[in-house]
């Protein structure tokens, strides 16, 4: 980071009065995160060509946590969120719509069926002509294969679906495509991400490209990565899906948010998610 936006960071986080910025918080970088005892994340890792300029490494959000929250995401008992999952994969093997139709007639036990889908999500959809996230996809399926309502976009059943479908990649490296017919998406994605909005004036890169690793409030900033969505999040006590948290972030710069389910979210989170190509799927994570 230059010291100039540093400084304009700062000055415009002390203004705001609400938000007190504190000193750095060193992340316990050489944390490990085991899960059960027997499946490794990489929490930490190279950042990808296209990140280069701005960091060397990237982060998952998990490493910026408390040593009680990193135990808790660590074992299945006690990741609350692992329960969403599992009624998620109720709601895969559960008859629905017109069509008489799961998710599983189709696609068979969603261990086998949705095995490493997530790792590669948002993704360009050929016959849609468009980038779809996970949400848009089993929206899709349920409205033209199944003859059912779609769910929320962001509501419990979704959360729950999606976090089934997440599970299936846990401990996969992220590796969102940015190339090809995804690059305009991409490419707007990451205007949003650089643009300083609100009455704060600050991007997302002010909070979590320049000052992750120091304190804003009570809270550890981290990069802002997404591998670890869905993420439940003690704070609401509930799945948490991305969208979501991209409202509640723009909110804190005291901006207009965007819908979840928005052109411009859905942009926003692929360049994300390409932000962390290389980190592990999380599953479902756990998070304040
Ligand atoms: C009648 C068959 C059928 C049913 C039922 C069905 N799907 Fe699909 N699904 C498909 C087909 C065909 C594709 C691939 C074509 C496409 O991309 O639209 C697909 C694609 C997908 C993908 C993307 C896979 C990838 O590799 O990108 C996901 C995720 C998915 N479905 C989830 C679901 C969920 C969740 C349900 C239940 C709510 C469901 N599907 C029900 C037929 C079905
Ligand atoms: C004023 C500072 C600030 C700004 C600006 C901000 N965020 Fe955040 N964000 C936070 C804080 C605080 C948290 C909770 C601690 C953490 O994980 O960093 C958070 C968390 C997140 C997380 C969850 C990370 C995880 O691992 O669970 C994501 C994703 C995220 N932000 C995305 C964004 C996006 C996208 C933008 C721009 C639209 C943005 N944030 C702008 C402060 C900010």
């Amino acid at each position: 980071m230059t010291k100039l936006t540093s400084i304009r960071t700062l000055a415009a986080l002390a203004v705001a009065g609400s938000i007190a910025f504190g000193g750095v918080a060193q992340a316990d970088e050489n944390a490990e995160l085991v899960v059960n005892g027997e499946i490794t994340l990489v929490t930490k890792t190279a950042a990808p060509d296209h990140l280069k300029d701005a960091m060397d490494t990237i982060y998952s959000g998990w490493v910026f946590r408390s040593d009680e929250t990193q135990a808790m995401q660590a074992d299945d008992f006690t990741n609350p969120g692992i329960l969403d999952a599992e009624a998620g994969v109720e709601l895969w093997n559960a008859v629905d719509g017109t069509e008489g139709k799961s998710c599983a007639s189709c696609h068979g036990a969603i261990e086998e069926g949705m095995k490493g889908v997530r790792a590669v999500y948002p993704k360009w959809n050929e016959a849609a002509g468009e980038v779809r996230t996970m949400e848009m996809q089993v929206n899709d399926c349920r409205k033209t294969r199944m003859g059912a309502e779609p769910y929320k976009y962001v509501s419990g059943q979704m959360g729950r679906i999606v976090s089934a479908i997440s599970m299936q990649s846990r401990g996969e490296p992220v590796n969102v495509a940015i190339d090809g017919k995804a690059a305009e998406t991409w490419a707007k994605g990451k205007e949003l991400y650089y643009t300083r909005t609100g009455i704060l004036d600050l991007s997302c890169a002010s909070c979590h490209e320049e000052n992750y690793g120091n304190m804003i409030r009570a809270d550890h900033l981290s990069q802002g990565q997404i591998n670890g969505f869905p993420v439940y999040r003690l704070n609401n006590a509930k799945i948490n899906q991305v969208h979501d948290r991209f409202k509640g972030c723009v909110r804190d710069t005291r901006a207009e948010t965007y819908n979840p389910g928005s052109p411009e979210f859905i942009a926003l989170e692929l360049y994300l998610a390409s932000r962390g190509n290389g980190l592990s799927v999380e599953g479902v994570s756990l998070r304040n």
